[in-house]
Formats: C-alpha cells, sequence, structure tokens
C-alpha cells in the first residue's frame, strides 16, 4: 500500500502515509514475528486508517468474485484476514461460508466480532510453513492487500488446498503486479507449470484512486 500520486489525471486522492507505519510494509526486512506484532498493534485503528486512506481493495475484490464464481455456497478462504474488511464485503455480495487466516491475535479477534466468517485460524502463511487445511478444500483461496506484507512463495501452499477447479486469487494495486515482490514469483509459478493464470480483473480506484489487479489462478496437479 504505497502512497502514489496519480499521474495520468489532475485529481490527488493520496493521504500521506508515515514512513514508520507499518502499512509500508516491512521491505527486504520481513519479520513474521514482527509483522504480527506490528499488526497486533495497528488492529485498534486498522478500519478507521483504512476508510480515511480510501482503500477500496475489499470491496473490488468482492464485486469481481461475485461475477466469477456465481455460487454464494462457494467455501472461501480469506488469507491474511486482518480485521475482517473482505469477509464483510464478501458478505455483503452473498458468499456465506467464508474462512480467514492470520497470523495476528488482535486483528483475529476483531474479526471475529464481526460474526461473518465460519472460522479464523491463526497460522503463519510463510512459505517455509505447511498450513493445516488438506489438498483441495477450498472453492476460492484469496489473498487482498498483503502483496507487500508476506512473502507470495507461500502461494504453492494456497494452490494446494484449492480446488482444482477453483481459484486461487490475488488482489492488488495494478502497479504491484510488475513489482519485485508479486511478479518474479508469479513468472516462476506459471513457467513451472504449478498453475496457470485463467482471468484478471483491472478495476478502479482499489487504493487512494489507483487501479487495482484481481487475477485468478487455477492449481494444475501433477
Ligand atoms: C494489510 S493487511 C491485509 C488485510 C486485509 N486482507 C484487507 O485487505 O484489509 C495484511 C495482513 O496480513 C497478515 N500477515 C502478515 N504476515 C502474515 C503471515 N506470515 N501469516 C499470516 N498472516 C500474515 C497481517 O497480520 C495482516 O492482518
Amino acid at each position: 500500500m504505497a502512497d502514489n500520486k496519480c499521474e495520468d489525471c489532475s485529481h490527488d486522492d493520496t493521504v500521506d502515509i508515515p514512513d514508520d507505519h507499518p502499512a509500508k510494509g516491512l521491505g527486504d526486512d520481513y519479520d513474521p514475528n514482527v509483522m504480527k506484532e506490528k499488526f497486533d498493534e495497528w488492529s485498534k485503528t486498522y478500519d478507521q486508517d483504512i476508510e480515511k486512506w480510501n482503500y477500496n481493495g475489499p470491496k473490488r475484490v468482492a464485486e469481481s468474485m461475485s461475477k466469477i464464481i456465481p455460487d454464494k455456497s462457494a467455501t472461501i478462504l480469506d488469507l491474511g484476514c486482518c480485521t475482517g474488511l473482505v469477509g464483510e464485503e464478501l458478505s455483503k455480495v452473498g458468499f456465506h461460508n467464508v474462512d480467514g487466516v492470520d497470523i495476528s491475535d488482535e486483528c483475529i479477534k476483531l474479526a471475529k466480532g464481526k460474526n461473518i466468517y465460519r472460522n479464523i485460524l491463526n497460522e503463519d502463511l510463510s512459505p517455509d510453513k505447511t498450513l493445516s487445511f488438506g489438498t483441495g478444500s477450498y472453492d476460492a483461496v484469496i489473498l487482498v492487500g498483503a502483496g507487500m506484507f508476506l512473502d507470495i512463495h507461500g502461494m504453492k501452499e494456497w494452490l494446494r488446498i484449492t480446488k482444482t477447479d477453483g481459484y486461487t486469487v490475488i488482489g492488488v494495486m495494478e502497479s504491484e503486479t510488475t513489482s519485485d515482490s508479486v511478479k518474479p514469483v508469479v513468472d516462476e509459478y506459471l513457467s513451472q507449470g504449478l498453475m496457470e493464470k485463467v482471468h484478471e480483473d483491472i478495476v478502479e480506484d482499489y487504493f487512494q484512486g489507483k487501479s487495482g489487479s484481481i487475477v485468478y489462478f487455477r492449481p494444475s496437479r501433477k
């Protein structure tokens, strides 16, 4: 969630975010334990900050998924669910079998309080960890607005727990699709035949007036 200005238009939806704020991501210093502490703290103001900062990722992803997955009883796992904003938006468009995973207990407490998720587990999405879910557990496994908050090499696991006819979905700012944290991993997994890209929605006003990319991958199991 970097604070970029709109290059192609005269308006500026940017709100200054302090450099030491966890919203800037942890970059090369990524450590799940530090991330957990930062989000335990940020959880207290996360929903208010996000509203102020004009972040519409959860709403845009829910709108897109509603079109791509017409069956609202589809099972969905929200990775890095934080305080539950994605769950709230998925619930508004009718999805009602949504689970969540996050590393921050404080975020999980707040998300649980919204009574939207079936279940929320504290699990580490780092690539060296195996998630507790069985192979092919979910119709959709989704990561929204968290591309710069964790190592998306973990996607190998997310593909494993996605049904073979389901989707592993990543929602990021459009500019992030070519970033060092996202593009090399996606290219690597596509070239290794671990997944295929089946759909991409480019959406307006994802974050601070900037467009977003919601990409749908299908696992290829050998
Ligand atoms: C910016 S928030 C995204 C929240 C939500 N998806 C949204 O769009 O509002 C990133 C979330 O990822 C979680 N997270 C970061 N690293 C993690 C890890 N290794 N395992 C599980 N969750 C992690 C953080 O605790 C935080 O709740």
